[in-house]
């Protein structure tokens, strides 16, 4: 499908992340001169970054076959089970949202992940013993937003943490050029740039711009993205010149109005703005210290002056 015609299959392919790519291809490289399986992949950081997608470039390149699911999918270690004793030789697991696992899942991974066994108990009482069980040699590739959420055993079984970071400004423009050349979008350079400009650091969300912007220029222009035709449909998306939405907006304005520009704590914060307290922390607040709008302070989050001149508040003393 479209959305999958738009990821990179090779790391050749896959633009940014460079200090990622770089640490995974000399261990995917290693691990083919060996004919090894690749060590346990960690990759973390904000939704939308490709974490997925490098999963897939991965299992790609190692030339082994890719099993996708995720932390609240495995209810019951029978699943997890069921999954590990499936996998072929070398094959790679990639659990997404790996910190949502629950305990009795996360303890059989740990034989798993360590000496490629399960450990299953049969039988109840004084007659229940513990048999192991060999499996393959897989990689697991586990996601998660922050590195933090995972219980410190979990996180030292992977070999390789690489930490996924927001894309700049260049590497966004070129995804963008890259989606509208696989798609048949007319697009031209300053309009990939100002689409990258508010993509707030992320692929999928500029994938997502680029489309909307798609649809506005076929019917309100000749279906040639210029700059003005981007600017116009980013407009009517309600999505400012840096890449702001609604939410993002409504963060600023609370922590401004209700609490005089912070410090404000992150769930009372949530309980005024209505949104999840996981959502602030992993969806909007790294794009806001990024853009250096929001401060971390011990006593909670603060708005800086860059924002109120942004907003056009003026900050009062
Ligand atoms: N599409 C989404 N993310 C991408 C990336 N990092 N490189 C190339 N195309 C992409």
């Amino acid at each position: 499908d479209v959305e999958n015609s738009l990821r990179p299959k090779v790391l050749g392919d896959y633009i940014g992340q460079n200090k990622a790519k770089e640490k995974l291809k000399i261990f995917i490289d290693a691990a083919k001169m060996r004919k090894e399986s690749l060590d346990h992949v960690l990759l973390y950081g904000p939704p939308g970054l490709g974490k997925t997608t490098l999963s897939n470039i991965i299992a790609n390149e190692m030339g082994v076959n890719l099993r996708i699911t995720s932390g609240p999918a495995i209810e019951r270690p029978g699943d997890l089970a069921a999954i590990l004793t499936n996998l072929g030789e070398n094959d790679v697991l990639f659990i997404d949202e790996i910190h949502r696992l629950n305990r009795t899942v996360e303890e059989i991974l740990y034989p798993a992940m360590e000496d490629f066994a399960l450990d299953i108990i049969i039988g109840k009482g004084p007659s229940a013993r513990s048999i192991r069980l060999d499996l393959s040699k897989f990689t697991l590739i586990g996601a998660t937003t922050r590195a933090g959420l995972l219980t410190s055993p979990l996180r030292d079984r992977f070999g390789v943490i690489c930490k996924l970071e927001l894309y700049d400004k260049e590497d966004l423009k070129n995804i963008v050029i890259r989606a509208a050349s696989i798609l048949g979008i007319k697009i031209d350079e300053k309009a990939a740039v100002e689409i990258a400009r508010r993509s707030r650091g992320t692929p999928r969300i500029a994938n997502r711009l680029l489309k909307r912007v798609r649809d506005f220029a076929q019917v309100k222009g000749n279906g040639m993205i210029t700059c003005k035709i981007a600017k116009d449909a980013l407009f009517l998306l309600e999505v400012d010149s840096l890449g702001l939405d609604n939410v993002d907006r409504n963060i600023l304005f609370t922590i401004v109005q209700k609490f005089n520009g912070g410090p404000v704590g992150l769930d009372t914060l949530a309980a005024s703005t209505g949104e999840e307290r996981n959502t602030i922390e992993d969806v909007y607040e790294p794009y806001l210290l990024q853009l250096g709008f929001i401060q971390r302070t011990p006593k909670g989050r603060i708005v800086t002056k860059l924002a109120y001149d942004h907003l056009g508040i003026p900050m009062k003393d």
